[in-house]
């Protein structure tokens, strides 16, 4: 046994005969490649997203009839949910991944392919002008600016201006999305998981080269998308019309606590990983449509549950917003007594001078301190023997494991759950690349968590 991992190996040996092996999982099922060719799904590239076809599964190994994601992304859990009759509930901050979720939700629901078709058309033809609008260029963000060709800019102005005075809401909203969803296909950079990549015709200095080729014309891209979105909307109507789900904006942080006790009969849902991804960034082009200036790019960031070196503690913001309840002392204080994570800090803390940046401790304490108070939630809302799945990567520091599903299961016993199973994909993840060279490739685990509520906790 490793001197430095005897907490680490307890946790193992507690939780190790429900480490399995799953045969049915794959990296297709557990990401967004299993929605590239999902009717709604596949119009927006959003890469942290899991597929349909999983969440279609998970409903039919568990009964319910009440299914909530807390960290709902472009609304997969809770539209598939809606198309299987089930009541559902999406809590997502980011608002690219609500506009998404809607537009999929108002096709399926509500707004005509006819409507849509004209807007579209009178949308297509407006870009084609190549005057530009002053009022309604790009609002551009630091980290955005040479994102577009000068045609480009233009052609974003015009659309900007024209969505901005379409009279229907519902269509607008539409337009709105279909023009977020291409602006990395028509811009000089690329989503990277931390970062924005960069091709160097964009005239930024930059030190990995991309090359994007020849880039589409905003007309070229929206033509294309609302081709995809009229083909998929008699499916989508098929599929998913039904309940439709109740969408919430904001912090699972602080949107959990208005949610009635034990009124949830299946929770579905994928955290961030805690691993320095920055939503963000990877987001910012689309957040900039959306109109998020830079200080309005940086609060969100703080608000993301955190998994950047940039997040400070919300220990404070949390215990704030729930007053008098004691839920958010009790989730810090079993954080604070989770022995393999302060394990792996107290390592990390001693040799502080050898990391990269020693701010990742700061971001290993808050991930846990937040799930914790996500998970005591969870335990509340959801009613007994109910289930929770999520899926979430393990991640590896300076060369030391974060068993973070067995760390996350312990706190969700703690809190009132059964961990079942902890299905693990049969290939895990190598780890960070700039950690690679100095550790070598080892495999980090990517899983399947299933809690069940336990009665009377
Ligand atoms: C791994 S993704 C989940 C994607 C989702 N399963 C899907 O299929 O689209 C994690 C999501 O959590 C969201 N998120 C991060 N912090 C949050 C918070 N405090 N409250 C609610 N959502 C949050 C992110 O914006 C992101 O969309």
């Amino acid at each position: 046994m490793n001197f430095n991992a005897r907490k680490r190996c307890a946790l193992y040996d507690h939780f190790g005969d429900r480490l399995r092996t799953s045969e049915t999982l794959d990296r297709k099922l557990v990401s967004y490649q299993g929605n590239k060719e999902t009717p709604g799904f596949r119009w927006m590239k959003y890469k942290e997203g899991f597929s349909s076809r999983l969440v279609d599964l998970l409903l039919e190994e568990v009964p319910s009839q009440t299914v909530l994601d807390p960290f709902s992304g472009i609304g997969t859990t809770a539209l598939t949910a809606s198309a299987c009759n089930r009541q559902s509930h999406a809590i997502e901050i980011m608002p690219v991944g609500n506009l998404t979720a809607k537009a999929i939700s108002q096709v399926a629901n509500g707004v005509q392919s006819k409507a849509l078709r004209q807007a579209a058309s009178a949308l297509i033809d407006a870009v084609g002008s190549t005057r530009c609008v002053e009022a309604s260029r790009f609002p551009h963000v630091r980290i955005t600016r040479c994102a577009f060709s000068p045609a480009t800019e233009t052609a974003l102005s015009q659309a900007r201006a024209f969505i901005a005075d379409y009279e229907h809401k519902d269509v607008r909203s539409l337009l709105n999305f279909v023009c977020m969803s291409v602006l990395e296909d028509v811009s000089y950079t690329r989503k990277d998981g931390q970062y924005l990549r960069w091709d160097p015709r964009s005239g930024r200095t930059v030190s990995t080269k991309l090359d994007k080729g020849v880039l589409p014309s905003l007309g070229d891209c929206l033509n294309a998308k609302f081709a995809q979105v009229i083909e998929d909307a008699p499916h989508l109507k098929r599929r998913f019309v039904g309940l439709a789900p109740h969408f919430v904006d904001g912090s699972c942080l602080l949107k959990l606590k208005e949610f009635p006790a034990a009124t949830i009969d299946l929770v579905i849902t994928s955290p961030p990983y805690a691993n320095r991804y920055d939503y963000t960034r990877t987001y910012a082009l689309e957040l900039a449509f959306l109109g998020f200036d830079d200080s309005a790019v940086k609060a969100l960031r703080q608000e993301l549950l955190s998994a950047t070196v940039e997040n400070k503690s919300k220990r404070r913001l949390i215990s704030d917003a729930y007053g008098e309840s004691q839920l958010p002392d009790e989730a810090f204080a079993v954080v604070d007594n989770q022995m393999a994570l302060q394990e792996v800090l107290e390592i990390l803390r001693e040799r502080r001078s050898e990391l990269s940046n020693p701010h990742v401790i700061r971001l290993i304490e808050n991930y846990f301190t937040e799930m914790s108070v996500v998970i005591a939630e969870l335990a509340r809302v959801v009613k007994p023997r109910g289930s929770v799945f999520m899926v979430n990567d393990n991640v590896q520091y300076h060369g030391e494991e974060l068993p973070v599903d067995f760390i996350l299961s312990d706190l969700a016993e703690h809190f009132g759950f059964h961990c079942k199973t902890i299905w693990k994909l049969k290939r895990g993840k190598g780890n960070a690349s700039q950690q690679m060279g100095r550790y070598g490739r080892t495999e980090i685990r990517k899983c399947l968590y299933h809690w069940v509520r336990r009665n009377g906790h």
